[in-house]
């Protein structure tokens, strides 16, 4: 039987409702949320994901304001850029768009960010309340691939997951968010011995390499709910052949505009899953929902007032 598709299209919306009502009833009471973004340069990719950012804050109801330093800023500009944003009541949120110019010190400009502003949940402060089970800001991408699972009544406690990556920004904090689930994890990475069969064990699996198909089926334990972090573009005519021969579909698509997404998970892994999330209109779409969430959080926390809750189990 083939994977079922999770379809975090829908779940995204779902979230994107409950944080607008959200949203109504603090402005009932005078409060508008803030979520200020700092897009530096003009990375395309990055121009995009903050143009989705911005309408989705529109869509929701939150305040949002775009910040644009140069190609050319220096760390110090933004620190001091960072420094007035934290300063300012009308802004709970603060997300500065990676990746930064090579010329600033990113991690510097990301610890100046001030903790109950940081809707990335990228700052030290953040991840130690991650790893205590303290009350946080928990990064979006991870906190995403959780409301998926528990949205779509994948069970986490006790279960056997396996997380392929270590990225600060979704491994580990996907690893993290797992345990304190309840699972039984395992973080995978390019120096683990016998990449496949630690993946096979997985009842739970995470991709988040950033290599095109990289997870095979003999990654896979059948039934096994895969989740596809991986957002990369193909744009190698043989490539996409590689992966998509006989997708009608796609092969228009990538006709047309010459390109396609593809995820870390090979397409042939639909056969084998018991459900999995597809590049596009996976974990993508999440991604936003869970920071308009932590913005609603955030904006909550700062004034002491009990933060709703999403999906319970
Ligand atoms: N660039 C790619 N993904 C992200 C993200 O989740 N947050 C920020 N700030 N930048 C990114």
């Amino acid at each position: 039987m083939p994977a079922l598709i999770l379809d975090g299209t829908k779940i995204a919306q779902d979230i994107r409702g409950e944080v607008a009502a959200e949203v109504k009833t603090m402005a009932a009471a005078g409060v508008r949320p803030g979520l200020a973004v700092v897009l530096v340069g003009h990375n395309p990719a990055s121009e995009i994901y903050v143009r989705g950012k911005v309408k989705a804050c529109e869509e929701v109801g939150l305040y949002s304001e775009k910040l644009t330093p140069p190609e050319t800023a220096t760390t110090a500009e933004l620190l001091a850029l960072v420094e007035d944003l934290n300063r300012r009541d009308n802004i709970d949120g603060i997300l500065v768009q990676l990746p930064l110019p090579a010329q600033v010190d990113a991690k510097r400009v990301l610890m100046a960010v001030d903790p109950a502003k940081d809707v990335d949940g990228f700052h030290p402060v953040n991840v130690g309340f991650l790893s205590t089970q303290r009350p946080g800001l928990v990064p979006c991408t991870p906190a995403g691939v959780i409301e998926i699972l528990k949205r779509s009544n994948i069970p986490i406690a006790g279960r056997e997951a396996v997380v392929v990556g270590r990225s600060d920004i979704v491994g580990k904090p996907a690893a993290m968010l797992l345990l304190n689930a309840n699972a039984t994890v395992t973080v995978c990475h390019s120096k683990t011995h016998d990449l496949p069969g630690v993946c096979r064990r997985a009842e739970i699996l995470v991709a988040a390499i950033g290599r095109s198909g990289m997870i095979t089926h003999d990654f896979v334990k059948p039934g096994a709910t895969v989740i596809d972090v991986g957002m990369n573009t193909i744009t190698d005519p043989a490539e996409f052949q590689r992966f998509f021969a006989g997708n009608a579909k796609r092969e228009e698509a990538f006709r047309k505009k010459g390109s396609t997404l593809i995820g870390d998970v090979h397409p042939e892994v639909a056969a084998i899953a018991g459900a999995l999330t597809p590049v596009p209109g996976g974990v993508g779409p999440l991604t936003i929902a869970m920071l308009m969430f932590n913005t609603v959080k955030a904006a909550k926390m700062r004034r002491g007032s009990r933060v709703p809750e999403l999906s319970r189990v």
